[in-house]
């Protein structure tokens, strides 16, 4: 089994003592119950750099009152048997999965994010009365106001600012991002642009199960029926992707067509877009370098996918 840190000093000792051996280190940030996404991304980041570091993290910062922090899935040993099992003979792997990364007095904040058992102490999300006594925010202005943004407007900020924790904790050369979470990718990119954060990040391409549906921890959430009817995301961007590459259609009317699948499956549109790959700004005609990104809601969970189109 991989080695488990749980102390932030610990790790970023960890993190130098590898350095000062020569070394690289990628980080895969992480909030647990991993899937085969997850580990796609350990994959690839065992291959770029000597050792990598998980993070397992359910960040509170990242969740705003109203959403599913308190039901957030867990599944600590099993994680550690999936990274035992990606590990080959010679790869390092080491998790760090602190407490809580905001507690500077001992007693808020006491989401567990233990391994294993653990009493579950009070959940406080990051705008909840008392927050969490917490008072810089890494904001990327732009990139964070679209999309999943109008929705979930304290979710980049929470995303940004633990991202860059984890980045000053473990030090990493390279870390890995799922294209999944596309704004989420870009965002980082950007920031770590901005910010001069030396650090390489990478965009990995979604996993998707064998039916298509993108891989999230929060699928286990999702009932059989609505496991089924959530497919019409996956379906209806695949076929806007073939429509837009044979050319002769126009945003309006592909975005009209995947509404409507989803819609025919009882889903709730968050938003249907067409956008940038780079800026994330809405496009008016299908070119080269666009993203199709779609949320919606089927029963009490929200589900985000994407396709990036390629004009030839
Ligand atoms: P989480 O949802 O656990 O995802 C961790 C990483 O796995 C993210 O980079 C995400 O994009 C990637 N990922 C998730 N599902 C994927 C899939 N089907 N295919 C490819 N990659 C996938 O995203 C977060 O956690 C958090 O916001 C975090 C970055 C850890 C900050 O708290």
């Amino acid at each position: 089994e991989p080695e488990v840190i749980r102390d932030k000093e610990a790790m970023r000792r960890w993190s130098r003592s590898m350095r000062s051996q020569g070394k690289t280190i990628g980080l895969v940030p992480t909030m647990g119950f991993l899937h085969d996404g997850h580990l796609s991304l350990v994959r690839q980041s065992l291959t770029l750099s000597d050792v990598t570091v998980v993070s397992i993290y359910v960040n509170p910062g990242q969740f705003s009152p109203t959403e599913d922090l308190s039901t957030y899935p867990s599944d600590f040993s099993g994680d550690l048997a999936k990274l035992t099992a990606v590990s080959s003979s010679g790869s390092v792997i080491v998790v760090f999965n602190p407490k809580n990364l905001y507690d500077y007095d001992g007693v808020r904040n006491e989401k567990t994010n233990s391994g294993g058992g653990g009493g579950g102490g009070k959940v406080v999300s990051c705008v909840e009365e008392g927050g969490l006594g917490h008072e810089t925010w890494v904001r990327v202005e732009r990139l964070e106001k679209g999309l999943c943004g109008k929705s979930r407007p304290v979710f980049f900020r929470g995303v940004a600012t633990i991202v860059t924790k984890l980045f000053n904790i473990v030090e990493p050369d390279v870390a890995m991002f799922g294209k999944k979470d596309y704004q989420q990718w870009r965002l980082i990119k950007r920031m770590v642009r901005d910010l001069d954060f030396g650090i390489e990040i990478v965009g990995s391409d979604i996993a998707r199960e064998k039916d298509g549906l993108a891989m999230s921890s929060r699928n286990v959430h999702l009932s059989a029926e609505d496991r089924q009817r959530a497919l019409s995301i996956s379906r209806s961007l695949a076929m806007a992707k073939a429509y837009a590459e044979q050319g002769k259609i126009g945003c309006k009317e592909l975005k009209d067509m995947i509404i409507s699948e989803i819609v025919g499956a009882a889903g709730r549109i968050d938003y249907v877009e067409i956008v940038d790959q780079e800026t994330l700004e809405g496009v008016e005609e299908i070119k080269s370098g666009v993203v199709i990104c779609v949320a919606a809601w089927f029963g009490t969970v929200r589900l985000i996918d994407n396709i990036e189109i390629n004009v030839t």
